[in-house]
């Protein structure tokens, strides 16, 4: 961004920062001072310009475009078309993603985020991008929502930088995956901590048991660098591809 509307400073002793805990002064260009922390989405999205700053410029984040491009090549490989995608973006955010995925060519994208911040930036930012956008809860979702959603047929999930973390827990994200249809696309990344046999949030034996059981079959797992932490340590995470098979059943969803 040429000339942001906001300054940013780190605050000091911020060396031994987790993820996620990252803080900053924002100085808006009318005197305002807001500090906030990275994951504090609601208060990033309402100035423009400032997610794409910290996350994108600052911290050098790639997994829209990791994502998109790793989605583009399973889809091809298995001999059909990005252009019959009609996806479903689950924690949509100000609408990187979906830009990413109508600039990869697929035919339409739908969004889902819990804040309403979120929708309003998307709006604001990326107009047009999404069919339409919902704000909702994954977790508590109503039932006239589901069945619109369920209606539209979507052949494809992704789901980018919304896993953990207090962001999006296990069972919402079953509870998106199970909005798919069958031999529909699913794509998302996740930390690889949360992949790993130290895992507790519940998100490794979730995916070990969706691809034991043939729920999920994976295409694709690429190990990369999301983005780096506030210390300059790199995140890394994986980029998934796959192909549902199934719905998750109720008692695999483990909390
Ligand atoms: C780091 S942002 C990622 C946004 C976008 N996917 C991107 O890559 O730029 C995480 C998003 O997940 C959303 N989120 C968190 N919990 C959620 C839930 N339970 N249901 C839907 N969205 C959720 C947050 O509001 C936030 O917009």
């Amino acid at each position: 961004m040429d000339d942001p509307s906001f300054k940013v400073t780190i605050p000091e002793n911020t060396c031994e920062i987790q993820q996620g805990e990252e803080q900053f002064i924002i100085t808006c260009n009318d005197g305002r001072e807001v500090q906030i922390r990275a994951h504090d989405y609601d208060e990033i999205y309402k100035i423009p310009g400032l997610y794409e700053h910290l996350f994108y410029e600052n911290y050098k984040c790639k997994s829209p475009a990791v994502i998109c491009s790793e989605l583009v090549n399973a889809v091809e490989n298995s001999n059909q078309k990005i252009s019959n995608l009609k996806v479903l973006d689950v924690g949509a955010g100000n609408g990187m993603v979906g830009e990413e995925l109508l600039s990869a060519g697929v035919e339409s994208v739908i969004g889902i985020d819990i804040i309403e911040e979120a929708a309003m930036a998307t709006e604001r930012d990326r107009p047009g991008i999404y069919e339409d956008y919902f704000v909702e809860d994954l977790t508590k979702l109503p039932a006239d929502v589901e069945k619109r959603i369920v209606n539209e047929s979507l052949n494809c999930m992704t789901l980018v930088a919304a896993l953990g973390f207090g962001d999006i827990p296990p069972h919402a994200f079953a509870e998106a995956y199970n909005l798919i249809s069958e031999s529909g696309w699913i794509a998302f990344n996740i930390k690889d901590e949360f992949y790993s046999e130290k895992d507790r949030t519940g998100f490794s034996k979730l995916i070990q048991h969706m691809t034991d059981g043939g729920i999920l079959d994976v295409k694709s797992k690429k190990h990369y660098v999301h983005r780096l932490c506030q210390d300059g340590t790199p995140l890394e995470y994986f980029a998934i591809i796959g192909q549902k098979h199934d719905d998750i059943p109720t008692s695999m969803i483990l909390n």
